[in-house]
């Protein structure tokens, strides 16, 4: 399954976004602060309604996802004006079919603290599933019912379970290299979910030896290419106390080279071991936050490469991988076009696309890369022509 449409309304930074077309490789692009974050935040909030409920703090569900965020007042974009709806819709693909699902929510007002539903919906192949249309019948009698949403409840999302369970599944990544590093100093506490790569040892501890090795072994290959001295990558568990590492060997000028810990690899070798393992572990959507931090600018530059070959040599060779970033070398591909970035602005009314112009569409078709033609106009200067230009 793929996300190939997303509409924002009131979403944060996002007055208004209108399909806005996906790839199973796209890039966010913007100047700080622009909303990036933001952007990918709204699929991971789909992830947090459509969550399993659970016990806490781990609970799914359309509450908890807004607490999450710290209530509805700071998700509502400060534009919204008098329109109190905050509306997330997404289309996507199935193999041959297309599902789209509507979520809209506000406030309860009332002196009320809870947020209830505004719409709910879903369609499949362009016909609406009648079960699944909010507000119902039973919501008309009871309204209580409309502060869950029935993606989040099994009892009501059966029509559309592939859709929960693929919501449920989305995956986020800013992988931190000194938060694993220091794991042992910082004890147990993660966020939910792990967004920051703390519990990576673990779940690599947790998959079966088997697809760990060649999981390892695809990675190292990788490495091969990128930081060749770095060899034989491993897992090993401390025979002291149980807890999980991976270890390789550095090769220098002694010839047996030095086994070292992931404490010891690079802030880069170690996120682009994260960033690898993250690609094989599933095949739902992946997102990525700037994935070029630490790395050298030619292990950037092969990116986009690296991404596609590790999961073309995997399970799930069509994975959608959504990611931000600020740099050019990852955008230097020639293989890339303008359908895969999305480039964001701020206006004053909010944050809008800004597909390329015409001076912008000449560079790249006098073989400029997507970076070189597209990346300086989110810049301080370059901002500056966008906002001339009326954009
Ligand atoms: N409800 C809201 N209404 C309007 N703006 C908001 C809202 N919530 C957050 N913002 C703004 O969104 C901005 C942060 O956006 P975000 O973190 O997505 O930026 P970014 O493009 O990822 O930046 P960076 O490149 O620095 O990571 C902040 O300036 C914040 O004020
Ligand atoms: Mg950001």
């Amino acid at each position: 399954m793929k996300i190939v449409k997303l509409s924002l309304k009131n979403w944060r930074n996002f007055k208004q976004l209108e399909e806005v077309p996906l790839q199973e490789r796209s890039y966010v692009i913007g100047a700080n602060a622009v909303g990036k974050s933001n952007f990918l935040d709204a699929l991971r909030f789909l992830r947090d309604v459509a969550a399993p409920a659970g016990t806490k703090p781990e609970a799914g569900g359309l509450q908890e996802a807004i607490k999450r965020r710290e209530g509805l007042a700071k998700l509502r974009c400060l534009n919204a004006q008098k329109e109190t709806e905050v509306k997330i819709e997404v289309t996507v693909q199935d193999g041959g079919d297309v599902w789209c699902y509507t979520l809209g929510f506000k406030g309860e007002g009332k002196g009320n603290n809870r947020n209830v539903i505004t719409r709910e919906s879903v369609s499949k192949n362009g016909n609406r599933l009648l079960e699944c249309q909010r507000p119902d019948a039973a919501d008309g009698t009871d309204p209580d019912r409309l502060t869950t949403t029935y993606l989040e409840n099994p009892n009501a999302n059966k029509a559309f379970r592939p859709l929960a369970h693929y919501f449920a599944a989305i995956t986020y990544l800013h992988l931190v290299p000194q938060l694993l590093k220091h794991a042992d100093e910082l004890g147990g506490n993660r966020l939910q979910r792990d967004p920051f790569g703390q519990g990576f040892l673990l779940r690599i501890a947790e998959t079966s030896s088997r697809t760990r090795d060649a999981r390892l072994r695809r990675i190292q290959r990788a490495l091969d290419q990128v930081v060749p001295q770095f060899k034989q990558l491993s897992f090993e568990q401390d025979p002291t106390n149980g807890s999980p590492h991976l270890k390789a060997n550095f090769s220098h000028w002694r010839e047996s080279g030095a086994w070292q810990r992931e404490s010891q690899f690079s802030d880069g070798t170690l996120r682009l071991i994260g960033l690898l393992w993250s690609l094989m572990e599933g095949d739902s959507l992946l997102l990525l936050e700037e994935p070029e931090l630490s790395l050298n600018l030619e292990i950037v530059r092969r990116l986009p490469q690296l991404i596609h070959l590790v999961l073309k040599g995997g399970k799930y060779p069509d994975r959608q991988v959504i990611l931000t970033t600020h740099s050019e070398p990852l955008l230097s591909d020639l293989s890339l076009g303008t359908e895969s970035i999305i480039r964001l602005v701020s206006t004053g009314n909010g944050t809008v696309i800004a597909p390329a112009n015409e001076k912008e569409k000449i560079m790249l078709k006098s073989g400029f890369s997507v970076g070189q033609a597209l990346l300086p106009a989110v810049g301080p200067a370059g901002l500056e022509q966008l906002a001339l230009a009326g954009v």
